[in-house]
């Protein structure tokens, strides 16, 4: 079920150079929220924009918490924004991961796919043992929220300026990391990458998938991904039958 609230802002504050990390309360949408899900925000400044799907990256109590870059008209317009202030939301929207029962967690995110792991590193902590890498263009940042749930983190950042200098995947692979299920965010080139590695060591593997989306509900054809359907190729919309998707599925090229 999605509802559409109006949440109280309770603190917006840049976390690094254009990322925001935003609290929102939200009491009827978190307590529907899970991890992976997404909501849709509505720049409600007059201007015809349609809502922005951004990812829940900490579900409090009665709150939820988003980590966004300001990239263009909307996210510039939320990243203005002051505690008090108040914003309209959509959600929680799509499926979310499923949390799986095995005993040894993958997290794989790069850059502003980092969010929603944050979440997810939270509800699988009592679970088992959650190794986390993360990779960003330079510096980095939820560094030490990931570390307060207790999981090992590893950084990686193509500058070198933190952590292991090149990518997410390149790092895993150095470190010949294994486990039972990866859970990955990210953009699609490192998602394939996160597949391929999952595929060659028998990992299973989640994939979020950002794909640009217009109603977000799906109501168009804004955000149709390719999927392998039993010897045949179907057509899902990312908003509805994901952002998840088990990377198997996933027509990659
Ligand atoms: C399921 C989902 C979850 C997301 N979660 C987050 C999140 O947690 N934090 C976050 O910062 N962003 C997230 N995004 C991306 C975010 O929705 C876009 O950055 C945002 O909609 C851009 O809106 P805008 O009005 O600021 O920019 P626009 O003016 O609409 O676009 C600015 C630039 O960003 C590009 N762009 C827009 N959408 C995307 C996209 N999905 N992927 C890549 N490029 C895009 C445009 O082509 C353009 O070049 C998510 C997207 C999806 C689909
Ligand atoms: S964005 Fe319209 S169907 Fe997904």
């Amino acid at each position: 079920m999605k509802l559409v609230e109006t949440g109280i802002i309770l603190k917006n504050t840049s976390v690094a150079p254009d990322i925001y990390d935003m609290t929102i309360r939200l009491p009827e949408i978190s307590a529907l929220a899970v991890c992976g899900q997404f909501v849709e925000v509505y720049p409600d400044n007059g201007v015809n924009l349609l809502a922005r799907p951004i990812s829940i990256c900490q579900i409090g109590d009665g709150t939820l918490r988003f980590v966004f870059q300001a990239v263009g008209a909307g996210t510039r317009l939320f990243s203005s924004l002051k505690a008090g202030q108040r914003l309209r939301v959509l959600g929680p929207c799509g499926n979310g991961y499923p949390i799986s029962e095995e005993k040894k967690f993958i997290l794989v995110g790069g850059g502003i796919g980092v969010p929603p792991l944050l979440e997810t590193a939270c509800r699988l902590k009592d679970k088992g043992e959650v190794d986390v890498f993360l990779g960003f263009r330079s510096g980095s940042f939820l560094r030490e929220d990931f570390e307060n749930t207790g999981a090992n983190v590893y950084i990686a950042s193509d500058d070198g300026s933190a952590g292991f200098k090149g990518n997410v995947v390149g790092l895993m692979e150095s470190a010949g990391v294994q486990g039972d299920v990866i859970y990955s965010c990210g953009p699609r080139i490192m998602l394939k990458a996160v597949a391929e590695y999952a595929e060659k060591r028998g990992i299973k593997a989640y994939v979020s998938m950002e794909e640009r989306m217009a109603c977000g509900i799906g109501a168009c054809v804004g955000c149709t991904l390719k999927i392998k359907d039993g010897n045949g190729i179907s057509n899902k919309k990312v908003c509805k039958d994901g952002p998840v998707f088990d990377s198997r599925e996933v027509v990659w090229q």
